[in-house]
């Protein structure tokens, strides 16, 4: 079974973001989606990871559309107007590296185990966008230490959580997920509007992706590009 042969329902985390919302409009074109909500901090069914309530509270909101076979969570952080990602070990600080863990790592663990039981037994993936910069092996340049680590975390919850579904839900599938540079608010400090591809082609680059995925996929780290990631 794969998400190109069936009809699915999808939800989309973050759908105020670039490419939250271009996977909303990508995935209201594509044909065989039967339906696509979008949840974000100022949607009806809010979702606030300043609020660690919302999340399981947004869940049991959902719970009256039945399952969806494919949940992306795009919520994200790079900087923030109070601070930018640390160059050195000097600009370390506690606020910063609180907030990018609640907000990378914290909020999206939450979401995965509150947002789990919306995934239809029978075939789901829930895809959450991680980072490269969030792979150790990969790291060459150092630099945006608590972005880095968020997201490495973040990485190890996914693979944590995939190992333990595999048991108790073996046909659902969760992928972390590179999204490429995209041009959006978040990269467009670091060159990602005139690198960056746009918002609504990356997401549509991995929706092609996630629609070849198979459930033994689950667990894994995957690029825009098809390509996995070291960790
Ligand atoms: N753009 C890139 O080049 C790039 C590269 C690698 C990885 N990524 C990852 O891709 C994801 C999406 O990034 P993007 O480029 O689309 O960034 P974006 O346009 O800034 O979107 C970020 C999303 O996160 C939401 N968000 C931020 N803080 C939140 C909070 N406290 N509670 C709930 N939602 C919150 C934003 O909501 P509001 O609209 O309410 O602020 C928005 O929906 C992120 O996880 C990012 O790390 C992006």
């Amino acid at each position: 079974m794969s998400l190109i042969t069936q009809p699915f329902k999808a939800l989309i985390i973050g759908s105020s973001g670039a490419i939250g919302s271009a996977f909303v409009d990508v995935l209201q074109n594509t044909p065989n989606c039967t339906e696509v909500i979008g949840i974000h901090r100022h949607s009806t069914i809010s979702i606030d990871y300043q609020n660690p309530d919302s999340i399981a509270q947004a869940a049991v909101a959902l719970a009256g559309h039945g399952t969806f076979q494919l949940i992306i969570n795009t919520i994200g952080v790079l900087h923030s107007e109070k601070w930018m990602p640390e160059k050195r070990l000097e600009s370390l600080n506690f606020d910063q590296l609180t907030e990018q863990f609640n907000i990378n790592t914290i909020g999206p663990a939450l979401t995965i185990k509150s947002f789990s039981r919306l995934l239809d037994p029978k075939y789901a993936m829930m895809v959450t966008l991680s980072a490269r910069a969030g792979s150790i092996e990969d790291n060459q340049l150092g630099g945006w230490y608590s972005y880095r680590a968020s997201k490495a975390a973040l990485n190890m919850i996914i693979k944590t959580a995939a190992i333990e579904l595999r048991r108790t839900k073996p046909n659902v599938a969760l992928i972390a997920m590179h999204p490429g540079m995209v041009n959006s608010s978040l990269s467009k400090p670091y060159g990602g509007e005139s690198m960056g591809q746009s918002p609504k082609a990356a997401a549509q680059q991995m929706l092609d992706v996630v629609k070849n995925l198979s459930i033994e996929q689950s667990g894994s780290f995957i690029s825009h590009e098809n390509e996995i990631l070291t960790w």
